[in-house]
């Protein structure tokens, strides 16, 4: 669903990433793994078209990524919030942004779009919100928010970038049985971590990156202790799971 080959981005002099390839499959979480500053959020700027980048291309759903993107087939959840906390927008109508690439130019929605909105806001267990500001939610809830306008987009590609930053346990649980849910459902995920200790029980396949990709594949091959330690350094490795 994503195919990333030879990804190369640059701030300046500063090489954020390296000849990146990787690839996430439908029906599969991938976890994309790395210290403070190994490229995560650099990767999913790419894939967002956020960033030009120096080299490589971007392949999603068998199309270059910006057409994919028009097409909505990429949900994106950012790492800090790309709505101005200040702007004065519901969550109701944040959520049904998500439904903009299927309405006419007037984006008046249709009776299939309000319900596409209300489903996706009962599943991310926001139903409530609906007419809160999006300013005045908390962290999770946010998260929430930007799960369902995922949803109701229809995306088959979901990119989510530190969703677990700051959300309690219960939230936390949350979004990674509804993940789990849209795998099953053939979605491919791309959820960015520096929190191994909860990895296993999310992701099927790992992408470990410090500024370029050490290694990817299946979950248990990808962070054995040796990649670990080059990642993280040798202090992670040795007490894996006491990240935060
Ligand atoms: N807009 C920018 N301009 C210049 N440098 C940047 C910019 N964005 C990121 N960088 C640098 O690029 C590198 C990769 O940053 P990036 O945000 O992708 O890391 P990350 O893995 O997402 O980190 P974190 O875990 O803290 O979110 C870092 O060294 C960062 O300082
Ligand atoms: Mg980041």
């Amino acid at each position: 669903m994503l195919e990333v080959r030879g990804l190369s981005v640059r701030y300046g002099p500063l090489l954020a990433l390296d000849d990146a390839s990787l690839e996430v499959l439908p029906g599969r979480i991938c976890g994309l793994v790395g210290a403070n500053g190994s490229g995560k959020s650099t990767l999913f700027n790419a894939v967002m078209g956020l960033v030009a980048p120096e080299a490589g291309t971007i392949i999603i759903d068998g199309t270059p990524g910006a057409i994919a993107r028009r097409r909505g087939v990429v949900g994106y959840v950012p790492q800090e919030d790309a709505v101005d906390r200040d702007f004065p927008i519901s969550v109701g109508e944040v959520v049904t942004t998500g439904r903009y690439g299927h309405m006419g130019p007037l984006r008046r929605p249709s009776r299939a779009d309000r319900q596409a909105v209300e489903a996706a806001m009962e599943r991310t267990g926001i139903d409530g919100l609906s007419r809160r500001q999006i300013g005045e939610l908390s962290g999770g809830q946010r998260k929430r928010v930007f799960v369902a306008r995922a949803i109701a987009q229809g995306a088959r590609l979901l990119l989510l970038d530190e969703p677990f930053a700051g959300v309690d346990r219960v939230s936390e649980a949350a979004i990674v049985g509804l993940l789990r849910e849209l795998a099953a459902e053939g979605c491919a995920v791309l959820v960015s971590t520096h929190d191994l200790g909860s990895l296993r029980e999310l992701a099927d396949d790992a992408v470990l990156l410090a500024g370029r990709v050490l290694a990817a594949g299946p979950i248990e091959q990808v962070l054995t202790p040796q990649a670990i330690a080059h990642a993280f350094g040798a202090e992670a490795a040795a007490g894996e799971g006491m990240l935060r």
